[in-house]
């Protein structure tokens, strides 16, 4: 495939963006190989996600088409689900390219206000960013929000008779298409369109991939000549956003410009909301087929297994679930995947999911705080006032078990909180894990916020600086069968009460 990248001015003083594009000749770019010859260009839009095995990009100028190796099987790539019992954890460190963290998550919605306020007040991240009309965006309405690491974003787009007044592009997300856009949320309500992850060359992640099967969604855009984006199909109509800075120093300065990306102006009339969500820990996707969805993500990340259960793993076919953790070298950005086990007594949710949103997607994204009873505390006390709902506590039956479980890690009081919050406790062979999760954040059973603490696993790095390994304590694989234990015993304890 020819390595052409697109070059994507955004001139927010001007209010009036242009895109340029430029044929390139070197695999590697420095700004000043700049071919002068320009001619505005629509951005890559009217990219087609299907199963086949070829996919067509076009943009005004071009047209290509990529043939895609479907299911391509080799000693790298291989994937076999063995469950939790036989899996060995080892990390070969296989990565493609270098990945350095999870960049931010973009929502795609009908209207980005409201749902980047509902997320704001019920998470307690403050809009910092935006880019939308008051900024010269005519494309779309876009609004970031930012707590700690952790970056959300809710685009939604402007209606296409506005955006046509303009000649230029005017949009600061250039893979950005409004009728893509209305099609997704048609298709699947509020859902998650990105999951954008920092790279070091965000044209060699993009390059690497689809030459490892990959499916192309956007070329890399070279954007005011110090970021670069591109994007590659993960599952469903979900996209991996690669995201890299020319110069990193960029990243330090307070101007969202810089920080995030080009055409993005600071937004500091909201509250400074804080209720201690620094990062996310991992994005979970719901398939339909857990094999090939693995095997696909596997072989052109060269992301390892980090994890794996499977529905009988947890002792009781209930979950209705089988799953898969995939890593980056560093396992700081962790991507499980979930697919539906049938024939259980009750649906699997994951069956739900995948139709009430039309197919596979993110199912949620679990979120760290780095003091999860304060966080607990601040988003109980809006769950009836515009936050989020959480799912039902256990019963007590779970929280008297709970101190043969994890009365070595927690203290008395640290329980008794939890009981209070109704957290949950789990805990793998490196260290322990507090998690909760919210209802479904919008009309549909589809996707929900997981709150996670991590505790243990603390390693120095080279420096001596103290980091917690990634995915200490798991994710909560012992809940499942915990849970269903804890209502047994306590539906006995009710039926006892019947009898006397
Ligand atoms: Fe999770």
């Amino acid at each position: 495939m020819s390595n052409a990248i697109y070059y994507y001015h955004s001139h927010s003083h001007s209010h009036n963006h242009t895109q340029l594009q430029f044929p390139r000749t070197s695999s590697s770019f420095s700004s000043n190989q700049i071919s002068p010859r320009v001619f505005i260009s629509q951005p890559l839009h009217n990219t087609t996600l299907t199963t086949s095995t070829s996919i067509t990009v076009t943009n005004s100028n071009s047209h290509h088409t990529y043939t895609v190796p479907m299911g391509n099987e080799t000693e790298n790539n291989g994937f076999k689900l063995v469950g939790f019992e036989n899996f060995v954890r080892t990390n070969p460190k296989s990565d493609l390219f270098a990945v350095k963290r999870f960049h931010h998550v973009e929502f795609w919605c009908s209207d980005a206000t409201n749902a980047a306020r509902r997320f704001s007040w019920g998470l307690g991240m403050p809009i910092v960013a935006k880019s939308d009309l008051s900024t010269g965006n005519l494309i779309h309405a876009s609004y970031l929000l930012r707590s700690g690491d952790l970056n959300f974003l809710f685009s939604a787009p402007y209606s296409p008779s506005i955006s046509a007044t303009s000649t230029a592009s005017t949009a600061s997300i250039p893979t950005f298409d409004s009728s893509t856009c209305h099609s997704f949320t048609a298709s699947h309500g509020l859902a998650v369109r990105a999951v954008a992850l920092e790279v070091d060359n965000a044209e060699t992640a993009f390059n690497t991939s689809v030459a490892n099967g990959s499916k192309p969604v956007s070329k890399p855009i070279l954007i005011d000549n110090r970021v670069v984006l591109s994007e590659v199909h993960l599952y469903g109509d979900v996209v991996l956003r690669y995201i890299s800075y020319t110069n990193p120093i960029h990243i330090s300065d307070p101007n969202p410009e810089f920080w995030f990306l080009p055409g993005f102006e600071s937004e500091s009339s909201y509250p400074n909301l804080d209720y201690g969500i620094r990062k996310l820990d991992h994005a979970v996707g719901n398939v339909p087929e857990l094999t090939p969805a693995v095997k696909y993500v596997k072989s052109f990340t060269g992301f390892h297994e980090f994890a794996e259960f499977t529905a009988e793993d947890v002792g009781t076919s209930e979950s209705g679930l089988n799953s898969v953790v995939l890593a980056n070298n560093a396992e700081t950005v962790l991507l499980p995947m979930n697919e539906p086990v049938y024939g259980t007594k009750r649906k699997s949710q994951i069956e739900t999911y995948l139709e009430h949103n039309e197919g596979a997607g993110v199912q949620h994204l679990a979120l760290v705080s780095e003091d999860i009873f304060r966080t607990l505390r601040e988003m109980r006390q809006r769950s009836g006032v515009g936050g989020f709902e959480f799912m039902p506590s256990p019963p007590p039956t779970y929280y008297r078990n709970l101190k043969k479980r994890a009365g070595d890690v927690l203290s008395d009081e640290q329980m008794k909180e939890c009981e209070e919050l109704g957290i949950l406790v789990d805990r793998d062979d490196q260290g322990t894990l507090l998690q909760i999760f919210t209802k479904p954040v919008g009309d549909r059973p589809t996707i929900f916020i997981e709150i996670i603490q991590r505790i243990g696993c603390m390693l120095k790095d080279e420096e001596g600086k103290l980091y917690q390994k990634g995915g200490c304590g798991g994710f909560g694989k012992g809940n499942f069968s915990e849970l269903f234990k804890s209502i047994e015993e306590y539906e006995k304890t009710l039926e006892s009460r019947r009898v006397a």
